[in-house]
């Protein structure tokens, strides 16, 4: 009987490369992790409470539990409640009558100008703690350097970052005293952008992370020129910072008062399958990842294996 041939790599270092491999894909799973978002639903309303922020000349929201207990004299739990509100607070919507006269009000707006492609603005960066940088037409100019044209019936949100602060009045508003319209102070959007876009782009809405797309103490002007032509205005927005620039499609879902000029909103944005961010489009499956680093390690081993075969033979 021939003597039993010897692995190319000892049992130690064998074990130590399996623990390598592993650790590695381990490691690129994580860093890949945001290839995990793809299809993933982000939800981009704060949640409403308390503590929700209004407009500063409206009242707070207000839920009443009017029952939390037994059913009287029966066997079951049973809790409701009412609530009454502004309709401008919160993550809220806008409807286009709230500054155009004629224009929808929020059961107008057809379904499929509330389901679109979204294109995030980003100029958290410029704006920092700066609540007087608001955007500007470059700011757009050089996303679409980027990304291309803003896409048809999308909705365009612009990310300020001023949703780090909520719900700290003083911080996201630049006020905490009753009615002191004087006082607001947040980064928002340029009128020369709203101008623009109504001539050069198609959009269905205008969203923003701060209490409103227009400069504070200014002229309503944003609101004005896109509610003219039936934009809606999208205002408290959360989480952008969770999603790409581009490629992912936004669900905007008020509740369907008739007659109103705004209503309470849950804004809910997919990420595309696919994706079209730089760091989408690199994205693996961590599962085919870890299949792939499986196989290149058996193939390894085996190749080890087969060189020790063949010198045994020689
Ligand atoms: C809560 O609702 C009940 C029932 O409608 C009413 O009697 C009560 O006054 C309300 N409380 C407040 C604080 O509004
Ligand atoms: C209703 O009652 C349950 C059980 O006591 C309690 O946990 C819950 O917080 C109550 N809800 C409200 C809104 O008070």
């Amino acid at each position: 009987m021939p003597p039993r041939r010897r692995s190319c790599l000892k049992p130690a270092h064998q074990s130590i490369l399996l623990w390598h491999v592993l650790v590695f894909a381990w490691y690129l799973r994580n860093y890949l992790g945001d290839c995990a978002q793809n299809g993933r639903l982000v939800d981009l309303t704060h949640t409403f409470d308390e503590d929700t922020i209004y407009w500063i000349t409206e009242p707070n929201l207000r839920l009443n539990v009017t029952h939390n207990g037994t059913a009287p004299g029966q066997d079951f739990w049973y809790q409701k409640d009412e609530f009454s509100a502004a309709t401008h607070g919160g993550t809220h919507l806008d409807a286009p009558s709230h500054f155009a006269k004629g224009r929808w009000s929020v059961s107008d707006i057809p379904l499929s100008n509330l389901v679109g492609p979204m294109s995030v603005v980003d100029i958290s960066r410029h704006v920092l703690d700066n609540p007087d940088r608001h955007l500007t037409l470059d700011d757009v100019l050089e996303w679409e350097r980027v990304h291309g044209p803003l896409p048809e019936d999308g909705v365009l949100m612009v990310r300020t970052g001023w949703s780090r602060f909520w719900p700290d009045k003083k911080m996201y508003s630049g006020t905490d005293k009753v009615k002191d319209v004087a006082g607001l102070r947040f980064p928002s959007i340029q009128p020369e952008v709203a101008d623009w876009l109504i001539r050069n782009r198609k959009l269905v809405g205008v969203g923003i992370d701060t209490m409103s797309v227009d400069v504070p103490n200014t002229r309503p002007s944003v609101h004005v020129t896109l509610m003219e032509q039936n934009i809606y205005g999208l205002e408290n927005v959360n989480n952008l910072d969770l999603l790409p620039e581009s490629g992912a499609v936004v669900y905007v879902m008020p509740m369907k008062l008739r007659y109103a000029s705004g209503a309470p909103c849950r804004i809910v944005a997919q990420i595309d399958q696919g994706g079209h961010s730089a760091s989408f489009a690199l994205c693996v499956s961590p599962n085919y990842l870890i299949l792939l680093m499986t196989v290149l390690l058996a193939v390894y081993w085996l190749g080890h294996e087969m060189v020790g075969i063949l010198k045994d033979a020689i």
